[in-house]
């Protein structure tokens, strides 16, 4: 596997596999590599000649210092796993070299960065279009895979790929759970165990939603799924909305043959945990 630090470098080297006519399949992530990523880096190998990897921790998409500062990261460990994936190439840049002027631009996603994670995270999804637009731009890959843990993300990512008229696509990938049902996430390593203890009642209430949405509306689901997660001490929801798949609009009533989601927020102690359910 090779180690790249610079864009020249990474570019560099992918332009030569791209004149050998291989494909580029990139997987953006911000380290502390879990089974989750793994996955993403499985359906890459598979679809695309040459997996390249990024682990980048982005300032500009935390909206909260402490959250950027707390976020684990472990290179070393990250990189082993890379390895033995089989992946071609990881691209671990600094914040100087990703920004060596601040990113001023301001994206415009149709209103799907007003809701949701957009509405609870100011300034997030922005921040998530500056890196990937500059981690796309440097790697051109025939393909991105993104997990559909961040469901609203891969709406935005859509819609940036859509306005910057990038040729390439967007695969998106299944969630990966625990054996106990919690979506495994890098920010896991960093709930107490009480708190680790209680987090797959998320998905177990989560679970629950496809089966009332014949008998229920999405405003009475919503107070359902608020209730019944605060209703454990350690956990406290931010928000439960439902919304239409395609849109990512909150939804008054249910459609036959449209697909709907429903998109949480927990806090688990200190930590901010996100999970979905898709029906
Ligand atoms: P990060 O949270 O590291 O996630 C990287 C990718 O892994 C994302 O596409 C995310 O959806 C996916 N992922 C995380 N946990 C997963 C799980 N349990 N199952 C399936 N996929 C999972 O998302 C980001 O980083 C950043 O916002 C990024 C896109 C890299 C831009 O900085």
């Amino acid at each position: 596997m090779l180690q790249f630090s610079t864009k020249k470098a990474l570019g560099e080297y992918l332009d030569q596999q791209r004149q050998l006519g291989k494909t580029i399949g990139f997987v953006p992530t911000m380290g502390a590599l879990h089974e989750g990523h793994a996955s993403l880096v499985k359906i890459a190998r598979k679809s695309t000649d040459i997996v390249t990897v990024s682990v980048f921790v982005n300032p500009t998409q935390f909206n909260d210092k402490n959250d950027l500062q707390n976020y684990p990261r472990t290179e070393e460990k990250d990189c082993q796993l890379l390895e033995s994936l089989g992946v071609d190439a990881v691209f671990l840049p600094s914040v100087d070299e990703m920004y060596p002027e601040p990113d001023t631009r301001v994206f415009d996603f149709a209103g799907i960065d007003r809701v949701m994670e957009g509405e609870h995270r100011p300034g997030h999804f922005n921040g998530v279009a500056q890196v990937v637009s500059r981690l796309f731009d440097i790697v051109n890959p025939d393909k991105a895979f993104f997990g559909e843990k961040d469901y609203q993300q891969i709406a935005i990512i859509k819609q940036m790929v859509k306005t910057l008229g990038y040729k390439l696509e967007i695969v998106p990938c299944p969630i990966v759970r625990g054996a106990d049902g919690l979506a495994l996430s890098s920010r896991n390593a960093l709930l107490t165990p009480e708190h680790r203890a209680v987090a797959p009642f998320i998905h177990k209430t989560l679970s629950q939603v496809p089966a009332m949405a014949a008998t229920k509306s999405p405003a009475e689901i919503c107070n359902w799924v608020v209730e019944t997660i605060n209703s454990q001490p350690l956990l406290e929801a931010e928000y439960f909305q439902i919304v239409d798949d395609e849109t990512m609009m909150p939804i008054n009533t249910f459609t036959k043959g449209r697909k709907s989601v429903g998109c949480v927020t927990v806090w688990a102690g200190k930590v901010r945990l996100i999970d979905n359910v898709v029906f």
